[in-house]
């Protein structure tokens, strides 16, 4: 979050190869739902790994509001005394999400089940980004929210409704959707389902599963029935392979490159990142696969290779929806097209990714065509050159990797945001052998 209204540049040279062992933080969508859980369950939740970065910061400090004592966070290990699913207080003042949709998104299913009034509110990217796909189904099930009439935040939700379960189908592949739903259905009156037209991320299910909450699972469906009790655990969160992504995407078109990513979490519905980056020629190990708190982790060894254009399944967009910008730097270093199709949600993430990516790609010099849905990019010579990120952490970091193939010096401005997510992310690019600058000026 800027504001202290100062504006924070990368300043990244060209450099040669990225190497070395990277630990890169906790994933932020573990980290948003223990906080969420945690605080909710009966008794005391131990996390470790947690990402203190001012989205996951947002979300435990909303509890905070509500009365939930929370130990930490210090270095990554937090203590949530929680209070039970009854056990939430009326917080005094708007609970303030900054940049953070997953912590609006989900909350409002949480929030809608309690017997106070809560107002939602974020910075000016979140205030943007479209709240009807979690409030209409909540209406269904008995909520009373209010939006803005573009059906954007701030959300006033009207505490007090009694909540009947639904069947919802959703009609975006959303794990922000789906979760929100299971988490009002903790509270509703029988059973709520929820159907996705493609899976994504699913770590709601496996840690309602680990606070030994009953969940059913039947294909695309997944079902829970209200008036059940959290009970608490340990967690520890696995490094994000959202932000190992960059590191990814780095090794594999800085020439000469070899980065192995510790202890990174390699659930099924995350690794599209992997799948597409090897579709493209990268050459990428998994070692020491493990399970930790019922989440797959991995170290990832990546080398440097000569990445080619494809058209990308459209089965995997769900699975690295989040990575695009990165794989988009990708697709501009490699030989020949790549084409992206079917993957319109990116029009709505942080920024319009779409394009914001390609309006910075064509800035470099890249032959970059925006489609409704998608992207067509033409793999090239990438030039130096300034880059708006629009307050986009993921535009930023993708943007910095692209100095990695580039022929002069890249600037991205507006790169304060990148601490919602990765805080320590210019001090490890800076390890690995990325030559970047942070200059923070006043305006
Ligand atoms: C997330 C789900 C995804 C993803 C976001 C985190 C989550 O959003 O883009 O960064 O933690 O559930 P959508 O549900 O909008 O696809």
């Amino acid at each position: 979050m800027n504001n202290l209204n100062l504006s924070t540049q990368f300043i990244v040279h060209p450099s040669g190869t990225l190497r070395g062992v990277l630990r890169v933080p906790g994933d932020k969508s573990i980290s948003h739902r223990a906080m969420m859980l945690g605080a909710l369950a009966n008794g005391i939740t131990q996390v470790s790994g947690f990402l203190e970065g001012e989205d996951t910061l947002a979300t435990l400090a909303a509890f905070r509001a509500m009365g939930v004592h929370i130990e930490g966070p210090h270095q990554g290990q937090v203590i949530l005394h929680g209070v039970g699913l009854q056990g939430l207080q009326p917080p005094t003042t708007p609970l303030y999400l900054g940049n953070s949709g997953t912590s609006m998104r989900l909350l409002a299913g949480l929030m809608a089940g309690q017997s106070f009034a809560v107002e939602m509110t974020g910075d000016s990217s979140l205030s943007r980004r479209p709240m009807r796909r979690v409030t209409e189904p909540l209406t269904t099930m008995g909520a009373q929210i209010e939006t803005t009439a573009q059906g954007t935040p701030p959300l006033r939700i009207k505490g007090g409704q009694r909540l009947q379960g639904i069947d919802y189908h959703l009609p975006v592949a959303s794990a922000q959707v789906k979760s929100c739903l299971l988490l009002a259905g903790l509270y509703a009156n029988g059973m709520t389902c929820v159907t996705e037209p493609a899976p994504t991320r699913d770590h709601t299910e496996r840690m309602l599963t680990g606070f030994g909450y009953p969940i059913q699972r039947n294909g695309p469906q997944v079902c829970l029935s209200g008036g059940g009790q959290l009970q608490a655990t340990s967690i520890e969160v696995p490094a994000d392979i959202s932000s190992a992504a960059f590191f990814m995407v780095g090794a594999s078109i800085a020439t000469g490159s070899e980065v192995l990513l510790e202890h990174v979490g390699i659930n099924p519905t995350r690794i599209g990142i992997i799948n597409i980056l090897r579709q493209m020629g990268a050459d990428i190990h998994l070692h020491n696969e493990r399970e930790i708190g019922g989440e797959p982790v991995a170290d990832i060894l990546v080398r440097a290779s000569s990445l080619h254009g494809i058209h990308i399944p459209e089965e995997q967009v769900p699975l690295a929806i989040d990575e695009f910008p990165v794989l988009f730097i990708a697709a501009a270093c490699a030989r020949g097209e790549t084409r992206l199709t079917g993957a319109e949600e990116l029009r709505v993430k942080e920024s319009d990714r779409i394009q914001v990516m390609a309006e910075g790609l064509q800035t470099l010099g890249i032959d970059a065509q925006p489609t409704r849905d998608g992207m067509v990019i033409q793999g090239g010579k990438i030039q130096g050159g300034v880059i708006q990120s629009y307050g986009d952490h993921r535009i930023a970091m993708a943007f910095t990797m692209a100095s990695l193939c580039a022929s002069n010096p890249i600037i991205i401005e507006d790169c304060a945001n990148v601490a919602t997510s990765f805080p320590n992310f210019v001090y490890l690019a800076k390890q690995a052998g990325i030559d970047i600058q942070l200059k923070v000026t006043g305006n």
